[in-house]
């Protein structure tokens, strides 16, 4: 193994955030034991794809259009969207295992089969989708990282947003819903400079479908603002 990477030849990328919680439920356990496979979107870890081969998208999703979602936490907002959209094939990517046993809990509620989970770093699996093979990827209420000198563990660096432009088609939209303005301020220096542009001016209007989240219901309750930012790959 040499410096900077692991045994199975993945590069090492920091990623600060928690991957365990509370102890999860016996029912949660058995949820990821038994439904979590079956929503691979295909081999995207190191361990079982160390070519790091695009994924066929064709073969496991057929035509449909595919969206990302970019750390889904308990799976709200993905749900939503998979029922509002069955015709879409949404891969959501979340390493927080708890927020994943919480999504599996919700798929079965909901009984959608149009939802495809990565339980870890979205940016493993940005490094097998294919070229220009997203339609729309939702960032929503990313890890606000407050103190300065952790502004550069936002995901709204140059290391995740090059990556995401790179698996977007042309004229693919990216949603950012954050409630922290130095967030927006980031977003709107960072987003830009990897080659998105800025499609809507008003950042205080939530998109149509956009189904409010705990995250968002706790941020008014404290008297934040959500924004809703939103970009384009030109
Ligand atoms: C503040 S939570 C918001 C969760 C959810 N989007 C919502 O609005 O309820 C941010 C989430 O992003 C996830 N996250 C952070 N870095 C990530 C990465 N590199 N890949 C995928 N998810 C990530 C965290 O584990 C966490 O669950």
């Amino acid at each position: 193994m040499t410096k900077g990477s692991h045994s199975s030849g993945a590069p090492w990328r920091n990623f600060y955030g928690r991957i365990r919680g509370k102890t999860l439920r016996p029912t949660q356990k058995d949820h990821l034991e038994h439904d979590l496979d079956a929503l691979s979107p295909g081999p995207v870890g190191w361990d079982v794809n160390p070519e790091r081969a695009p994924l066929d998208l064709a073969a496991r999703f057929g035509e449909r259009p595919i969206w990302v979602e970019i750390g889904f936490g308990g799976g709200e907002h993905l749900v939503h969207m998979a029922k509002t959209y069955p015709q879409v094939a949404i891969i959501g990517a979340e390493p927080f295992i708890n927020g994943v046993a919480m999504l599996l809990g919700k798929i079965r509620d909901a009984g959608v089969d149009n939802i495809s989970a990565h339980p870890g770093d979205v940016r493993d699996l940005f490094d097998v989708l294919p070229e220009g093979s997203v339609e729309k990827a939702f960032l929503n209420y990313p890890d606000p990282w407050p103190k300065a000198r952790h502004h550069r563990r936002r995901f709204v660096t140059q290391e995740h947003l090059v990556p995401l432009l790179h698996v977007l088609r042309p004229g693919a939209e990216f949603r950012v819903a954050t409630d922290i303005p130095d967030y927006v301020r980031q977003t709107l220096e960072e987003v830009p400079v990897a080659g998105f542009e800025r499609i809507d001016h008003s950042d205080d209007r939530a998109w149509v479908d956009w189904p409010s989240t705990r995250y968002e219901q706790k941020a008014l309750r404290e008297g934040r603002r959500p924004h809703y930012l939103t970009f384009r790959k030109p």
